[in-house]
């Protein structure tokens, strides 16, 4: 099947892709309307034939039936034995979900409802620090148990109205430096998410953290909460059960943000919002379910990522939301993706028969335009882009600056599509007063070839709701690509073997260990570290 597709991807590749819009039907027929978002992939080289033979493969390699699997508690994460319900954190409407013979919705409810409940006391200064209410919440987590609430908390910006959160992640010193300086640690609240609670990069900073504290005045014992798997750690580390909200090994990092992990982005935004973001996401959950394949959000924008990727051979796809406030947005899915995706062997460890799922990477529009959409629009490599923008912002004071920024990211998708041919860029240089080798030369570099693929996902305005659904429509997307390849998306084998060395590593630098059996790069390296650091 991948040598059909890929055949009618070099056919198609020898057209131009705006004659794909003299079938004026195309639009509609190349798009997505789902409660309130519009997923347009008509600007890519897929025609009705490539995205039939897409369908099959996707009928053939059991999508529907692997989704239902999902859904109902199956162990599908096969290299880790366990299910896949992070859907169950969001189910707040659903039908009792069964892991192991017992419903598991009784105890997520019990959880969300105690977040609820903490977050409120919070909010309103019931539950407080050393000094008073309090006025910040430190979370401190990496990865899966970071990226998800940093970037929700960005995002709803607008819906902002509790304590100011912030984010430590990275073991270097100047993360949680930067991010402690001007807090009061009487009146700050740390939140050390780790769904293991063995993670060193969280748990080096939880203990700093933890010291800054009781060095300025908090009570660490009093203003610490904890989320992860791993109660006993929990309890080692000296967190109360009071304030220790637990999740099932059933639901993955970098699936996690709608469960405990999701705590602070609760404590901003509030528990109701909170829960207008989760039935975002439950309504894509029942949309996902119930739409059939070729009407399905997720399955077309995982078509058109196979297309792009494991089709016509495009390694990287950028995602460009044209909104600030998802700065944070290309990290979330370069996580969901490349974690979930970049895999080398199949289900069953034979190895992948073509690629792995692509290089995700990107920034928000403008500022990308003005940075690297040079290559995309003239490099040789076609990297397709996935752009995003609301209808509306949440300034209707400045209604003009984002009309300016929808112009903007609509005539980008144009432009990458129309491109401009030398002719026309032969007859601008002409116009400018131009002529003979000087004009052919000058023109040669103001050529855009064109034929640049991109989809476009359209919605109302960023509220939680929405939010939930768009988080949603990426998981559910990755889980079809996965399928499809044949890859277990719920394992991160890969990240392992570097955490091993950099365990040995650590007495190496301090001289305590010989970096003997190391190779003469590293070796160069230590040396040369050891003697700066003098
Ligand atoms: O190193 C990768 C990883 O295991 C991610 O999958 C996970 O989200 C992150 O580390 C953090 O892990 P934990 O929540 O256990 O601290």
């Amino acid at each position: 099947m991948w040598d059909k597709l890929k055949k009618i991807a070099a056919e198609l590749r020898k057209t131009d892709m705006l004659t794909l819009f003299d079938d004026p039907d195309r639009p509609g027929d190349f798009s997505i309307r789902f409660d309130g978002m519009l997923f347009d992939y008509s600007k890519t080289y897929l025609t009705d034939a490539a995205r039939k033979a897409l369908l099959s493969l996707a009928e053939g390699r059991g999508v529907a039936s692997r989704r239902d699997d999902m859904f109902s508690g199956a162990r599908i994460n096969q290299t880790e034995d366990r299910a896949v319900l992070h859907t169950a954190l969001r189910n707040l409407s659903g039908p009792p979900v069964i892991e192991e013979g017992q419903d598991v919705m009784p105890a997520v409810l019990k959880t969300l409802a105690r977040m609820e409940q903490f977050a409120d006391d919070l909010r309103a200064g019931r539950y407080a620090g050393a000094g008073g209410a309090i006025t910040d919440v430190v979370n401190i987590g990496i990865g899966g148990s970071h990226l998800g609430p940093e970037m929700g908390t960005l995002a709803l910006a607008p819906y902002h109205n509790g304590p100011r959160c912030h984010f430590v992640s990275n073991v270097d010193g100047a993360d949680i430096s930067d991010k402690l300086k001007g807090l009061d640690p009487a009146t700050t609240l740390v939140i050390v998410a780790s769904k293991s609670f063995t993670t060193i990069e969280t748990m080096t900073n939880a203990e700093t953290a933890r010291r800054w504290m009781a060095e300025g005045g908090g009570d660490p014992a009093a203003q610490f909460a904890a989320v992860s798997t791993a109660l006993d750690k929990t309890s080692d580390f000296g967190i109360p059960h009071s304030r220790v909200f637990g999740f099932e090994d059933w639901v993955g990092g970098r699936y996690s943000m709608w469960g405990p992990i999701g705590l602070p982005l609760m404590i901003a935004i509030g528990p109701r919002n909170f829960r207008d973001f989760l039935s975002g996401a439950e309504a894509m959950d029942t949309h996902f379910r119930k739409a059939p394949l070729a009407q399905n959000m997720p399955v077309l924008l995982a078509l058109v990522g196979l297309w792009h990727n494991q089709v016509c051979g495009h390694a990287t796809r950028a995602v460009l939301p044209y909104d600030q406030r998802l700065a944070r947005l290309p990290a979330y899915f370069q996580q969901l993706e490349m974690e979930s995706n970049g895999k080398r062997v199949t289900m069953d460890g034979t190895a992948l028969e073509g690629q792995s799922g692509p290089v995700v990477w990107g920034e928000p529009g403008t500022n990308g335009q003005h940075a690297f959409y040079q290559l995309i629009h003239q490099g040789t490599q076609v990297v397709p882009c996935e752009f995003m923008v609301a209808a509306k912002g949440h300034e209707p004071n400045l209604a003009h600056h984002h009309r300016l920024l929808v112009a903007n990211c609509l005539a980008q998708s144009e432009a990458l599509m129309r491109g401009r041919s030398l002719d026309m860029a032969r007859e601008l240089m002409a116009a400018k007063g131009f002529e003979g080798d000087e004009l052919e030369r000058q023109a040669r570099h103001r050529v855009f070839p064109g034929n640049r693929p991109s989809t476009t996902l359209i919605y109302d305005r960023l509220s939680p709701r929405r939010l939930g659904q768009i988080i949603a429509l990426y998981e559910h997307r990755v889980f079809v690509e996965g399928t499809i390849l044949g890859i277990n998306s719920f394992d991160q084998w890969g990240v392992e073997l570097g955490k091993v060395l950099a365990v040995e590593l650590e007495p190496v630098l301090t001289g305590k260990a010989d970096g003997a059996s190391k190779d003469g790069s590293t070796r160069q390296l230590v040396d040369f570290i050891r003697i700066c650091s003098k």
